[in-house]
C-alpha cells in the first residue's frame, strides 16, 4: 500500500460517539478548579477512564489519588475533586471531618441513580444493583446504602441464584453504562421469580449509553472490523466492543490510541466500524481515521442514529469562573 496504490477502506462513523455530559463537565470542574484556585487540585480516583484526559490535566497541574489520606496535612486547604462515576457517602463525610474543600463531579444521571436506590429503601425495600463488581460507580452506589442492604446481581446466574431477604419488598437500579440488552435479560430473569421486585422510576442506563450502543448496532453489521476508543477499565467502552460483535462484526477491539492497533493481525477489510466510549477524546478519533488513511484509500460513511443536546452545567462556584474562560 505505499506505491501510492492503496486499497479501498470505508469507515463507518458511529455518532453519537465520545464524551458524554457527565464526562464533559468532570472534566470542566478539574480545568475550571485550576483556572479558579491555582494548581495543585487534588482529584480522586481517574476523573474519567482515560489515560490522555488524565495525562493533560496532569500536565495542568491536578494530582490524581486513590484515597483522600494521600492529602499531605499542608495541601488541606486545596481542593479535591470526585470522579464522574460517584463516590460512597462516606468519601464527602470523610472529606469533612478532614476539613477538605471537594467539589463533587459525580454524573447527574449517577445521582439520579443513587436518589433511586435510596427512595427503595425509603419504601422498605431490599435493593438489588445490576452491574459488574469493582467498578467505582458500583462501589459508589452500594456505598449510599448501609452495609448489607444491597445485592449486586452481575449477570442471568447471579438473577437465578439470588435468593431475597425473608419477608422484604424489592427495587432495583442499575449501573448507568451496562448493555440494555444484557441488562433487559438480568431483569426478566429477576422479574420472573421475584413477583414483588420494583423497577427504579427512571430508567438508570444513561442516554449516552443507549445512543452509543444504537449507533454500534447501525454500523456494525457487515464490518470486517470495528474499533472502539476506550480504555480497557471503561465499561461503556467495552460494552461498545461486545455490541459490536453482537451485531454482526467481524471482529471488534478496543484501543486507546492509534498506536494500539495491531496492524499485522488486520488482514484485508474493506469495511471497518468506528466508535467512542463516553470517556474518549474526539482527537484520538480523529488520530486513528488518519492512521488508517495512510494505508487506506478513505472513505469516511457516517452512521449517526441520535442527536444530543444534553449538557450538564457545573457547580455554582465554578460558574463565573467559566464565563471568563480564555
Ligand atoms: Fe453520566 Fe452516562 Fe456519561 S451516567 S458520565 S452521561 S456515560
Amino acid at each position: 500500500a505505499t506505491n501510492g496504490h492503496k486499497r479501498k477502506l470505508t469507515v463507518r462513523l458511529c455518532g453519537p460517539r465520545g464524551f458524554c455530559a457527565g464526562v464533559d463537565r468532570a472534566i470542566q470542574i478539574v480545568v475550571l478548579a485550576l483556572k479558579k484556585y491555582g494548581a495543585p487540585v487534588y482529584v480522586r480516583h481517574e476523573i474519567v477512564h482515560n489515560r490522555y484526559v488524565v495525562e493533560g490535566l496532569q500536565e495542568r497541574g491536578a494530582i490524581f489519588i486513590e484515597e483522600l489520606n494521600e492529602i499531605p496535612d499542608t495541601h488541606r486547604d486545596r481542593p479535591v475533586v470526585f470522579s464522574a462515576h460517584g463516590v460512597p457517602k462516606s468519601v464527602p463525610a470523610d472529606a469533612e471531618n478532614r476539613n477538605l474543600f471537594y467539589l463533587d463531579a459525580t454524573c447527574p444521571l449517577v445521582s439520579k441513580v443513587h436518589k433511586q436506590a435510596m427512595r427503595h429503601q425509603r419504601l422498605g425495600r431490599h435493593v438489588l444493583l445490576v452491574g459488574h463488581a469493582g467498578h467505582p460507580e458500583v462501589i459508589g452506589t452500594m456505598g449510599q446504602l448501609p452495609e448489607g442492604t444491597v445485592s449486586l446481581i452481575e449477570t442471568v446466574e447471579d438473577a437465578e441464584r439470588f435468593s431475597p431477604p425473608e419477608g422484604m419488598e424489592l427495587g432495583y437500579v442499575t449501573q448507568t453504562t451496562l448493555s440494555v440488552e444484557d441488562t433487559a435479560d438480568i431483569i426478566r430473569a429477576l422479574e420472573k421469580r421475584l413477583p414483588t421486585l420494583r423497577a427504579p422510576s427512571a430508567e438508570s442506563i444513561c442516554y449516552a449509553t443507549t445512543n452509543r450502543q444504537e449507533a454500534v448496532k447501525e454500523a456494525a453489521p457487515g464490518a470486517d472490523l470495528f474499533l472502539v476508543v476506550g480504555a480497557p477499565n471503561s465499561s461503556n467502552s467495552r460494552r461498545l466492543v461486545e455490541v459490536a460483535e453482537r451485531a454482526g462484526a467481524r471482529r471488534a477491539l478496543l484501543v486507546q490510541r492509534a498506536s494500539e492497533i495491531p496492524w499485522a493481525e488486520i488482514g484485508e477489510i474493506a469495511v471497518l466500524g468506528l466508535s467512542a466510549g463516553a470517556s474518549a477524546p474526539e482527537i484520538i478519533v480523529d488520530e486513528i481515521i488518519d492512521a488508517f488513511a495512510e494505508r487506506y484509500d478513505v472513505t469516511v460513511d457516517l452512521a449517526i442514529t441520535a442527536e444530543e443536546r444534553e449538557n450538564f452545567p457545573v457547580m455554582r462556584p465554578l460558574r463565573d469562573v467559566e464565563l471568563t474562560k480564555s
